[in-house]
This record gives C-alpha cells, sequence and structure tokens, in this order.
C-alpha cells in the first residue's frame, strides 16, 4: 500500500485501522526515524498548517505533533486549554471546527467527551486525527507504542502484559487491537474494578477470535512477559474520588519486581507516570518509556505525511 491509502482519511479509533495501513505506517515511521537521527531538515508539509485543538492537559502527544509538523516543514496552530478561546463564551465543538477548518489543513484534537473525535471528524473535510477522546481511544499512541515494540523486541510471537487502568485508560482500548491484530499474546493485569470493558472484548473476540487472559497481580506477569505495559490510574476520569483512593497504589514496579522479571523484558508507559514505575527503575536496561516518547515524534511525522499528504 501506499502513502495515497491514507491521504485525506481521519485517524479516529485504533479499530478502523486495516492491517496494511498499520504496515504502512510503521514502514514510513522507520523512513522518519532515519531522517531525525541524520538531522535532516525537511519540507514535505511546507506551507500546510496543522491544527492542535487540546481541550484537555497534554504534553508529550501535542508537543510531538508540533515537533513532528515542524520537523516536516510544516506550521501549528492552535490551543492548549479553552481559556482564551470562544468556548468559554459557549461555542459548541461544532462550531469551533466549523471555523478552525478554514484554517488549517488537518487537526489534531484531544476532548475529554467520548465520541468527540468522530463527531468532529462528521464535521469538517479536513484528516482529523484523535489525540485522546476521554477514556475512548487514543490511535496514535498505540501507534507508537506498536513502534516501540518492534524496533525493542519485534512483533512476532511478542507476549505483552497490559497493566494498570484498563477501564479508564484510553491508550490500552486502542493498543490492544494492535496488538491482537499481529497476532500476539496479550495478558490483562488490572484490580477487579478496572478490568478491560467488556465491549472491547467482545469486540476482539468477534474480530480476531481471541480472549486474552485476565488477572489481577503482576507476579503472574513479570516472568512471562516480554514487554510490560505500565498505565497510570486515570484520576480524572473517576466518578467517586474514594473509588480512587481505593485503588490508587495498589500495584507499582520496582528493582524488586524485576528479580523476577523474564529476561529481555522491557517496561512501556505511554507517560506521565505518578508512582507506578518507580524512579529506581529508570536507570535499568529494562526501562524504555523514554525511548517510546522519542519515537512518537518519527511515527506522527508519518502519519502528517501520509493524512496530509505533501509535495515531498
Ligand atoms: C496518555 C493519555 O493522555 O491518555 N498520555 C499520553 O498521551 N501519552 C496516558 C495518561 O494520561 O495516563
Amino acid at each position: 500500500m501506499n502513502n495515497m491509502g491514507l491521504k485525506s482519511k481521519d485517524m479516529i479509533s485504533a479499530a478502523d485501522l486495516t492491517k496494511a495501513e498499520v504496515d504502512s505506517i510503521l514502514k514510513e515511521a522507520d523512513v522518519m526515524l532515519s531522517h531525525i537521527k541524520r538531522k535532516k531538515p525537511l519540507d514535505m508539509l511546507k506551507g500546510r498548517i496543522l491544527a492542535t485543538l487540546f481541550f484537555e492537559p497534554s504534553t508529550r502527544t501535542r508537543m510531538s505533533f508540533e515537533s513532528a509538523m515542524h520537523r516536516l516543514g510544516g506550521s501549528i496552530i492552535g490551543f492548549s486549554g479553552t481559556e482564551g478561546t470562544s468556548v468559554t463564551k459557549g461555542e459548541t465543538l461544532r462550531d469551533t471546527l466549523r471555523n478552525v477548518e478554514n484554517y488549517a489543513d488537518a487537526i489534531a484534537m484531544r476532548n475529554p467527551i467520548e465520541g468527540s473525535a468522530r463527531l468532529a471528524a462528521d464535521t469538517v473535510r479536513i484528516p482529523v486525527i484523535n489525540g485522546g477522546d476521554g477514556s475512548n481511544q487514543h490511535p496514535t499512541q498505540a501507534l507508537l507504542d506498536l513502534f516501540t515494540i518492534k524496533v525493542e523486541k519485534g512483533l512476532k510471537g511478542t507476549k505483552v502484559a497490559l497493566c494498570g487502568d484498563l477501564k479508564y485508560g484510553r491508550t490500552v482500548h486502542s493498543l490492544i487491537y494492535l496488538l491482537c491484530m499481529y497476532g500476539m499474546d496479550v495478558r490483562l493485569v488490572s484490580p477487579k474494578t478496572l478490568r478491560m470493558p467488556k465491549h472491547v472484548l467482545d469486540d476482539i473476540k468477534e474480530r480476531y477470535s481471541y480472549a486474552p487472559v485476565e488477572e489481577e497481580s503482576l507476579d503472574g506477569v513479570v516472568g512471562w512477559a516480554d514487554v510490560l505495559y505500565v498505565t497510570r490510574i486515570q484520576r480524572e476520569r473517576f466518578p467517586d474520588q474514594n473509588e480512587y483512593e481505593r485503588v490508587a497504589g495498589s500495584y507499582f514496579v520496582d528493582n524488586e519486581t524485576l528479580k523476577k522479571a523474564k529476561k529481555g523484558m522491557v517496561i512501556l508507559h505511554p507517560l506521565p507516570r505518578v508512582d507506578e514505575i518507580r524512579p529506581e527503575v529508570d536507570c535499568t536496561s529494562c526501562a524504555k518509556y523514554f525511548e517510546q516518547s522519542f519515537y512518537g515524534i518519527a511515527v506522527r511525522m508519518a502519519l502528517l505525511k501520509m493524512l496530509i499528504g505533501g509535495n515531498g
């Protein structure tokens, strides 16, 4: 498949992607990675504009999209937080989007409402990239997670444990599709109250005839996993803060955990972390979460080039 396959498309859910599309994104990301490493200035998206509309906090997603766009020779407009925009005057999301589409060639948006990215894609003609819609989906994070797994461990027969807040964490709701798409062995580790939603597991079963094993303790997977994908408990999504307090700190990875780990195991995390990976782990060879965030630039460059298309 060539770049034309994704041109002008939206990126709303990992479940929308075909394996051929994901393969082509990974391949393009490889090319972008070599450009980044050679510090090669590019002009593929010269004259093109990306609007980053971040209604929710973000460090990596927004900045790596911006960095990616700049590295491709394009430019950026947008906002981070709605203060200073007409949203504070009561403007609807649809109206905001209808204006932004006049100003940009594509939109990367993060919004707390599940389904808002799909609504955005239905509203505007330019490509919409979902940078996270509530607890629902975060497809570009899943792509960079997959790319990191490919670089660090390879994709074939890799065993991946997804750990932490599988209920509210949108990154795992996206990543599970890509892992199953590549036939990886997946285990799910979470407190009972934070299990992967049934609708996701049902969809995975239907698409891939696969039902990941679910467990409650890290002990069961550290000796098994090639990749330990750790997530933050999503405090901001809990309707009841007492419920958050009950599960906060219920699991963590430290050097003690690593003693039981399979040889060569790597730890990934979409970041930010709170206390679920202790800082002492950072200087071990298992820690790959900062590399993961670095690969995010290559993956987002690949996506922007493929979705916006360019003169390169
Ligand atoms: C994640 C998110 O926003 O869903 N962060 C990210 O994009 N790297 C994970 C999180 O906030 O816990």
